[in-house]
């Protein structure tokens, strides 16, 4: 026998028994975000790699470490997308979306892919539903978007979760926070590890997304970007605040949601549950209003979330085993006892699907135990058994597989009996 070939490491199937889940995340996002006035858009998995270092940003742990790049075979390099906002956005751009429209409201779904170290929730094949809302720069805006989130998760029973906001101000307030801050850190630099130094040169603000408990120590002490924002950018995180308020959206400040993706400036948030372990976050995002215009269109505001699919389905899962019940019997399950009734039960077969009804039955005819086990196991309310007799009465056996009743029908009331 030769090997047998598995998925790629971080790779996952979605097999059979777990696919109504995904199909109800979709389902649902489909629903609410219409309600709010977002329209899909779809877009390739494969970019040019420029794209995304000049997106996402090259010092960026997603860019720097984490991305599938490769040249394609007339010498590009190209590279799988790592997350949906910059393909987004590029289409927008590439369409002229905002001549036809100043404003856009687009939504997603899709796999992303990442060379992270997989583990629960972390995948390098992972799954976003995300949604973005391009030409309005107002903090209601923002709030518009956190507040559908919010409520696409509620639909699908999702309660035990925190959403966490924050103000990442201007680029001008972080510029001169960013030199608070390293100054800060720089007093105390000895006390940190080897990557968090290198943070430090490169992109200070990420040391707080650092795992090392010293290091957490020493942000928990820093300078807050939240602290020192502006006039104007106070009073807009005020209104955000507010518009999450009056649509009873509960949050809490969180002045380390920084983000691990280099585009966001002002308001940023995430959605994080206990009941995920490590990888706890299930969405994030935030305003990026440069993004557009560093991909070559007009300067354009916008902000937007990404969810992972997975982790959200980790939550469904969690749900569904607390409250787990048996599904109800469905369906119809036709047992031709020999060849000769076969023909009749392809009939019947085909007429009940036409109908409406799930029908099976077995091609090979099996012995009768067979097929009644096999009907149990799909979990059939009905089996339709038809032999020589049946066949010739011009009737069939209707069995109810819950109460164990049966009864001769003919071929012509079949629909009216079931
Ligand atoms: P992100 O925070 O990088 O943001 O990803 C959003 C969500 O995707 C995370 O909260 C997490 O649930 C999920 N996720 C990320 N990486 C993985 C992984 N390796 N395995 C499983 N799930 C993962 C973005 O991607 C931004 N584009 C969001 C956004 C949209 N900002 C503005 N618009």
């Amino acid at each position: 026998m030769a090997n047998k070939i598995q998925s790629i490491t971080g790779m996952s199937d979605i097999l059979p028994d777990q696919v109504g889940l995904w199909q109800k995340l979709e389902s649902k996002a489909h629903e609410i975000f219409s309600l709010y006035g977002y329209r899909e858009i779809r877009t390739p998995l494969l970019e040019e790699t420029q794209l995304f270092a000049r997106g996402i940003g090259t010092e960026t742990q997603v860019v720097s470490k984490e991305m599938y790049t490769f040249l394609d075979k007339g010498g590009d390099s190209v590279t799988l997308r790592p997350e949906g906002t910059a393909g987004v956005v590029r289409a927008f751009v590439q369409h002229s979306f905002a001549a036809q429209d100043p404003i856009s409201k687009l939504y997603y779904f899709g796999p992303m892919f990442r060379y992270e170290r997989p583990q629960k929730g972390r995948l390098r094949q992972f799954h976003q539903v995300g949604a973005e809302l391009m030409g309005v720069d107002s903090p209601l805006a923002d709030a518009e978007v956190v507040i559908m989130m919010d409520r696409w998760v509620r639909v699908l029973g999702i309660t035990n979760y925190k959403l966490y906001v924050n103000s990442l101000g201007t680029n001008s307030e972080r510029e001169v926070y960013l030199k608070n801050l390293i100054a800060y850190f720089e007093t105390v630099k000895s006390q940190l590890g080897q990557e968090d130094r290198i943070r430090l040169e490169k992109n200070p603000l990420r040391i707080f997304d650092s795992k090392d408990e010293a290091t957490q120590k020493l942000c928990a002490a820093a300078p807050k970007l939240i602290d020192s924002l502006g006039e104007q950018s106070r009073m807009e995180f005020e209104t955000f605040k507010k518009a999450l308020n009056i649509a009873c959206v509960k949050f809490e400040i969180n002045p380390f949601i920084v983000r691990g993706l280099d585009y966001y400036e002002k308001t940023t948030f995430e959605f994080v549950s206990s009941d995920l372990g490590s990888q706890s976050a299930f969405a994030g995002g935030g305003r990026y209003n440069k993004l557009v215009s560093e991909l070559g269109g007009q300067e354009t505001p916008c902000v937007g979330f990404a969810a992972g699919c997975e982790r959200i389905v980790l939550l469904l899962e969690q749900l569904q085993s607390q409250s787990e019940t048996t599904h109800p019997k469905s369906g119809v399950f036709l047992i031709p006892f020999d060849a000769n009734c076969q023909s009749k039960c392809l009939e019947l077969i085909q007429s009940l699907r036409d109908q409406g009804y799930r029908a099976e039955m077995d091609y090979e005819v099996k012995s009768l135990k067979s097929q009644m086990r096999r009907a149990n196991k799909q979990n059939c309310r009905y089996a339709i058994l038809l032999g020589a007799d049946e066949l010739q009465a011009g009737e069939v056996t209707l069995k109810d597989l819950e109460s164990g009743e049966q009864k001769r029908v003919a071929f012509a009331d079949i629909l009216k009996s079931i």
